[in-house]
């Protein structure tokens, strides 16, 4: 029973988590950094909450695994608190997600540095910080993108994770500034830190997601970072840079990646409705290269996962399917409301998808939705 020691969870929850997850702890060392070992462009899958909880990455990780998830984010002084059992639900992962960031946020370093190190003993393969979140609730706490105000608290926070996560690689996602573009000083701060990774969402914190990503400030962004890496005497690992906002899919991001030298691209809303997002990744990459499906080349018969080749009945399948986990993995725990947002994605674009939308927001649990997906399909 693996988390049994850092948690005061109910007998009852643990040997559920137990049986239906493989959540492990792993030994002190030996640990390799994953970051090192990815093939380029790295394609992962954005933090979100609410969204990409466990559940939501089982039916990922089977449909169209993406090179890296990260959990939704988790506050380090909430996971040094008493209501720590409560969080660690948004910690749930199982095997077959690696590598898997944790990703946490906080201003007390002490408290990052703690959090740090349960990431460590829970296993993770790395831990971010966010430092772009925009929530007021977060912000007030000199978090998320609050740090972009404070980069020697940032630095610090940086520090204590690398102290606390004893050897995992750190990363950082943020934001190109908070009011106006700032990548000459937050972004190079960041870039002459010693994280692993960063992760830039090309809008600033004023922004928020209401204009269209700068994709046109990436290159200057690898520029910055380079420069840091031969002036330092091309010491180590170059920081690994991931561009985030807007990519509409593995082709975009590709794409994206070659124009703008960045090593790879965080994914966020894409995957809603869709988990085939990452797919087309598993079709071997000469057949990529062969049939020009980097070009959007591609059909249905030779890329049988692309989601072009998912029947409106196989998407609703996975729906009922991605519901019963949510409600066996995490029903005990989160609202069921959490659903509904999915539902919206998954059922759009076809004759009859508002009156089959309508019906799902009444439902109240996986045999209901099921219900529905039967009469629809006259099963
Ligand atoms: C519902 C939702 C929840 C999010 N939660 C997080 C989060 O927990 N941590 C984080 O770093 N970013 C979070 N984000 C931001 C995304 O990770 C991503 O930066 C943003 O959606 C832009 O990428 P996209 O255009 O590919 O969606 C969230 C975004 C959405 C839409």
């Amino acid at each position: 029973m693996a988390i049994k020691s850092t948690t005061n969870l109910s007998e009852k929850n643990l040997t559920r988590l137990s049986a239906t997850l493989s959540l492990t702890r792993r030994g002190a060392g030996g640990e390799v950094n994953f970051w090192e070992k990815l093939k380029k462009p790295i394609l992962a899958l954005a933090p979100m909450a609410d969204v990409s909880d466990c559940a939501f990455r089982q039916i990922i990780a089977k449909y169209g695994k993406p090179d890296i998830f990260f959990t939704e984010f988790v506050s380090a002084d909430g996971l040094c608190s008493v209501g720590r059992d409560k969080l660690l639900i948004d910690f749930i992962y199982s095997e077959n997600e690696r590598p898997i960031v944790a990703q946490i946020f906080g201003s007390k370093s002490e408290n990052i540095k703690k959090a740090s190190e349960l990431c460590k003993e829970l296993g993770f393969d790395g831990i971010d910080i966010n430092m772009g979140c925009p929530d007021k609730s977060v912000e007030k706490q000199c978090s998320g993108a609050a740090m972009i105000k404070n980069p020697a608290l940032a630095r610090e926070c940086i520090r204590a994770a690398i102290e606390g996560g004893g050897g995992l690689p750190v990363s950082v996602k943020t934001r190109i500034g908070y009011n106006k573009n700032e990548i000459e000083t937050w972004v190079r701060e960041l870039l002459s830190s010693d994280i692993t990774a960063l992760t830039v969402h090309l809008r600033t914190r004023k922004e928020m997601s209401n204009v269209p990503a700068h994709w046109d400030l990436m290159k200057r962004i690898v520029e910055i970072r380079d420069e840091i890496y031969f002036a330092k005497g091309r010491v180590g690992q170059k920081i690994l840079i991931l561009g985030n906002g807007d990519v509409v899919d593995t082709d975009d991001a590709r794409r994206k990646c070659n124009e703008t030298g960045c090593d790879g691209v965080m994914l966020g809303r894409a995957i809603f409705g869709n988990p085939w997002l990452f797919c087309r990744e598993m079709a071997s990459a000469e057949t990529w290269e062969r049939d020009g499906a980097s070009t959007r080349n591609f059909s249905a018969e030779k890329y049988p996962c692309s989601p072009e080749a998912i029947s409106l009945k196989e998407r609703l399948e996975v729906m009922v399917e991605h519901t019963k986990l949510f409600q066996k993995m995490l029903g005990e725990h989160k609202n069921f409301a959490i659903m509904k947002k999915h539902y919206k994605a998954y059922v759009n674009g076809f004759d009859g998808a508002k009156e089959l939308r309508m019906k799902l927001m009444e439902a109240n649990n996986a045999e209901e939705v099921k219900i529905v997906f039967d009469r629809l399909f006259k099963i």
